[in-house]
């Protein structure tokens, strides 16, 4: 089979490889009928990724049917459409129990898949603990609906859950990329009061515009000013902060109000500074970490209910051949691009009306 792998810092091939194949009871293999291309791949191919392994199979977003499930499965049949979870967890051990499932303390919890172990930007791909890695989606709804649940939209509906915000809120969403555009959607499911995305790039903010016509945007350069006139206390009620750059950290608690929750999504490139004395006496609250992607059934019923629609992030689509390019375009953010859509040759992925 075609598998997009980790060659060395820089570079990633296209290449042929074994099918794999059930090496733990507990194991599923999938058929991927449609992956994407996160930002996550990028941190590997460009080595902030220190534990990433070369040779791996890259690619942690997917959807697809079960070809192959090994005998302790239990969830998950042969012919099944599943979404995919970017972690991986036991399920049994004292985090996966408490739902932190980003820090199971199986050797290969947390974010494996397309990382240390062969990924899904291939034809097949093999998934651990597949009871807890995959979750069925309901025929009602698409591949292309379905195909970010695993990833950001998991990212986007933990962090709004952790945010703890209450109908009286004005929440401050710094960042709308993918991430950032799946945060304001499930910050949407919560109803608060106002919901303001500062974003830099004036084509993002337009596409806010026009999908979520009642959020209001401003600018880096205007946030503090904007976020200050448009809430209620002083601040943002809520904030959280998925850009990642540079100065959004600083931003992030600079337009808070005191005793506000500050939940940090992204991750940087740098270490960041706590200014404990400049930030004395607002009594804030800091959340932050990896994902705990263990929502993924009640985010399908919502995708099912039309409570949720990622679709219009998934900007271009590709055939799995053609995924170099695919990289080039979304790396350089050209043409408008948000997300894309992978197609392996020949595994057509499932559309509405099909069956
Ligand atoms: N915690 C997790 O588990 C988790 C999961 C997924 C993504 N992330 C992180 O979330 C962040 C966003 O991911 P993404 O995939 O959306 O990436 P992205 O790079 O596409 O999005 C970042 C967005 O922030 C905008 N931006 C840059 N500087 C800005 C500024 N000063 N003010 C406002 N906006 C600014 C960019 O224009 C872009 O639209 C990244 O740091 C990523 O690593 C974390
Ligand atoms: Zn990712
Ligand atoms: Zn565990």
């Amino acid at each position: 089979m075609k598998a997009l792998t980790y060659i060395e810092h820089g570079k990633f091939a296209l290449m042929d490889k074994p099918k794999p194949t059930i090496l733990d009871p507990r194991d599923a293999v999938v058929r991927v009928t449609l992956g994407s291309i996160c930002t996550s791949d990028l941190h590997i191919k460009h080595g902030s990724v220190p534990r990433a392994v070369p040779g791996i199979t890259v690619g942690h977003e997917m959807v697809g049917v079960v070809e192959e499930v090994g005998s302790a499965v239990t969830t998950v049949r042969p012919g099944d459409r599943v979404t995919v979870n970017v972690e991986t967890f036991c399920g049994e051990c004292f985090f996966c129990r408490h739902g932190f499932v980003n820090n199971c303390t199986d050797p290969n919890g947390g974010w494996a898949l397309g990382c240390r172990i062969d990924g899904g930007q291939a034809e097949f791909v093999r998934v651990p603990y597949a009871d807890q890695g995959l979750n069925k989606i309901p025929d009602s709804v698409s591949d292309e609906q379905a195909l970010l649940v695993g990833d950001v939209l998991a990212t986007g509906f933990w962090a709004a859950r952790i945010s703890e915000i209450t109908p009286d809120d004005t929440v401050l969403i710094i960042g709308a990329g993918p991430t950032g555009l799946c945060t304001l959607m499930c910050v949407l499911l919560k109803n608060p009061k106002r919901i303001i995305v500062c974003e830099k790039d004036p084509a993002r903010i337009a596409f806010v515009h026009e999908h979520y016509p009642e959020v209001l945007t401003c600018t880096p350069d205007e946030c503090e000013a904007f976020t200050l006139a448009n809430s209620d206390h002083g601040g943002a009620d809520v904030v959280l902060e998925v850009a990642g750059a540079k100065d959004t950290f600083r931003l992030a608690w600079t337009c808070a109000r005191p005793n506000a929750i500050v939940t940090v999504v992204a991750l940087y490139d740098e270490p960041q500074t706590l200014p404990l004395p400049d930030m004395y006496g607002k009594n804030l609250t800091f959340k932050t970490g990896g994902v705990d992607g263990c929502d993924c059934a009640e985010i399908l019923r919502l995708i099912e209910q039309g409570k949720i629609d990622t679709t219009p992030l998934i900007t271009h689509r590709y055939k799995l051949e053609d995924i170099e390019e695919a990289y080039r375009v979304f790396e350089n953010k050209l043409d408008g691009v948000i997300k894309v859509a992978v197609e392996p040759k020949n595994k057509n992925s499932y559309r509405l009306g099909q069956r």
